[in-house]
C-alpha cells in the first residue's frame, strides 16, 4: 500500500507498513486460541479494553474467543498529541462492571514506556479483581517497561506506529494495517 493510493491517509504520509492486515488477523486468531485455552467458562472472564487505541484489536480478539466473556472499557490518557509519553496517567472513564472477584483481561494497544500499565494493573487489582492479565497488540520492549504482559501480538520496532487503533493526533486509527510514521 503506497501513500498516494490509500485515500484513508487523507494526504498524510506514512513511511512504511509494518504489519499488514493478513499478518494482524493471523496473529489475532492465534491469540484468541491461546487466551481461550488459559481460562475456563466458569471464570466469567471480563475483557477490559483500554480506549481508544485498543478498539479494533479488542473487537477482533473477542470474536476469536471460545468462552463466555463480558466486555467493558476504560479510558486513560497519558499522551497529548505528541509522540513521547508524558508518564502522567489520568483515568477519564472507569469500567462500569464491579471488578470484585473477577478475572480480568486488560487489552492495550501498545506498551511503550510501560507507565500506563504500571498504573492501571495495580489499580484493577486494588478493586478486588481475582486476577489481572494483560494482552497488548504491540510491545516495544523498552527497558523501562517492566510490567508483566502475558500476551503480546508483536514485538514492535521502536518507532512511532499508527493504524489498527493507534493514532497520531487522532489520525489513522481506522487503518486495517499498522504503519510507521
Ligand atoms: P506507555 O504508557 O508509555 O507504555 O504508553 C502507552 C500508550 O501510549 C499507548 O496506550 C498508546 O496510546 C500510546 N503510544 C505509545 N507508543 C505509541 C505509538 O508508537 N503509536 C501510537 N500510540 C503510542
Ligand atoms: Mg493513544
Amino acid at each position: 500500500m503506497t501513500n498516494s493510493s490509500d485515500a484513508r491517509l487523507g494526504g498524510r504520509r506514512i513511511s512504511s507498513v509494518v504489519y499488514d492486515e493478513e499478518q494482524i488477523q493471523g496473529r489475532v486468531r492465534e491469540l484468541g486460541r491461546e487466551i481461550s485455552a488459559a481460562y475456563d467458562a466458569s471464570d466469567r472472564l471480563l475483557v477490559i479494553g483500554l480506549l481508544k487505541g485498543s478498539f479494533l484489536f479488542l473487537a477482533d480478539v473477542v470474536r476469536n474467543l471460545t468462552l463466555p466473556v463480558h466486555v467493558d472499557f476504560m479510558v486513560a490518557s497519558s499522551y497529548g498529541d505528541g509522540v513521547v509519553s508524558s508518564g502522567d496517567v489520568r483515568l477519564l472513564y472507569e469500567p462500569a462492571a464491579d471488578l470484585a472477584g473477577r478475572r480480568v483481561l486488560l487489552v492495550e494497544d501498545i506498551v511503550d514506556s510501560g507507565a500506563t500499565l504500571e498504573h492501571l494493573v495495580p489499580m484493577i487489582a486494588a478493586r478486588g479483581a481475582k486476577s489481572v492479565d494483560v494482552c497488548a497488540l504491540l510491545h516495544k520492549k523498552l527497558p523501562s517497561a517492566t510490567v508483566e504482559v502475558r500476551w503480546v501480538g508483536f514485538d514492535a520496532p521502536n518507532s512511532f506506529l499508527v493504524g489498527y487503533g493507534l493514532d497520531h493526533a487522532e489520525d489513522f486509527r481506522h487503518l486495517p494495517y499498522i504503519a510507521s510514521l
